[in-house]
């Protein structure tokens, strides 16, 4: 959406603290007069990787699940699955393979949120029909429907005062991670979620403007260039990157400009995952 570039000049009120710190900008419409609290949530939600070694009771946790499952899923058919990890000793196994991200030790709670075709499979099979769906749009149906019961828990948890972290990079390790599961054919991790009390309040991360996000209409991204130079400036005076956090340094070395986009622009200039199509397609999956 081509967004009024005229400012509305108004007190600051909660929405336009909230806004601000979302987005680095003020909003370009009238802020609601009153702040309803589950949208303030949402609008301040941020991840969290330190969490106080308190437990998560059983049955908040069971209530949370429940909020993850009434998440909308593709026709009804509810492809994904949801590992909740709870032996010791499959717990070690898992903070091993996450090694790269030494702080989901201290995650009291972990759960695999996953893709899945197998049920539906299951399903067809035992109503005596074949299951003609073993394509991309089923695959891309599955991952979506993990991730909006992945995204329905996190807003659920953070209502309950707990913080969560997912972790795509549980795929970096996909075979290691599937075996650990006993992920059958049909059955792919999208994230891991951490989740436990935080420790530390934690920050709002600066999302990209409206203007380059929300399209009215048509797509449009002619403005990309200026907005993206707007966005860098202000994300980077916020939160600078430090020169020891660049990425891919053996490949392009230390630079002396280094904002969110030179950052992205970095992550996806080398393949990451690159043996994922050939998992999915030892695992039962057809990609066709
Ligand atoms: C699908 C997905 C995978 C993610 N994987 C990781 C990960 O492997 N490691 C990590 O530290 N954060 C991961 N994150 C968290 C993002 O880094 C985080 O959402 C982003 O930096 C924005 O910060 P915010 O969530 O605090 O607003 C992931 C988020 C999503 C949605």
């Amino acid at each position: 959406m081509k967004l009024s570039k005229e400012k509305v000049m108004e007190p600051e009120t909660p929405f336009t603290r909230l806004y601000e710190d979302r987005f680095g900008l003020a909003p370009d419409f009238p802020a609601p007069a009153e702040m309803n609290p589950a949208l303030a949530a949402i609008l301040a939600r941020r991840s969290h990787r330190r969490f106080r070694p308190d437990p998560v009771a059983p049955d908040l946790l069971r209530t949370l699940l429940a909020c993850a499952q009434s998440a909308p899923a593709k026709s009804d058919l509810q492809q994904y699955a949801i590992i909740a990890i709870r032996d010791a000793a499959l717990r070690t196994q898992m903070n091993a393979l996450l090694a790269s991200q030494p702080w989901v030790v201290g995650a009291p709670v972990m759960l695999v949120f996953c893709g899945d075709f197998r049920r539906g499979q299951r399903v067809t099979a035992l109503r005596g029909l074949a299951h003609a769906n073993n394509n991309m749009d089923s695959f891309m149906n599955a991952a979506v429907d993990a991730a909006l019961a992945m995204q329905s828990f996190i807003l659920a948890a953070e209502a309950a005062g707990l913080g969560c972290c997912p972790l795509s990079v549980i795929r970096n390790r996909i075979e290691e991670v599937s075996a650990a599961l006993g992920l059958p054919d049909g059955v792919f991790p999208v994230a891991c979620l951490c989740v436990g009390w935080p420790a530390a309040a934690g920050f709002t991360t600066l999302r990209l403007p409206p203007a380059l996000v929300v399209h009215e209409d048509r797509y449009d991204d002619g403005d990309l260039e200026a907005e993206l130079t707007a966005y860098d400036t202000r994300r980077h005076k916020r939160f600078p990157i430090t020169p020891d956090k660049q990425l891919h340094l053996e490949h392009y070395g230390q630079a002396e400009t280094y904002h969110w986009s030179h950052n992205a622009a970095r992550r996806l200039s080398r393949p990451e995952r690159a043996g994922f199509r050939d998992f999915l397609l030892k695992h039962g999956f057809k990609l066709a």
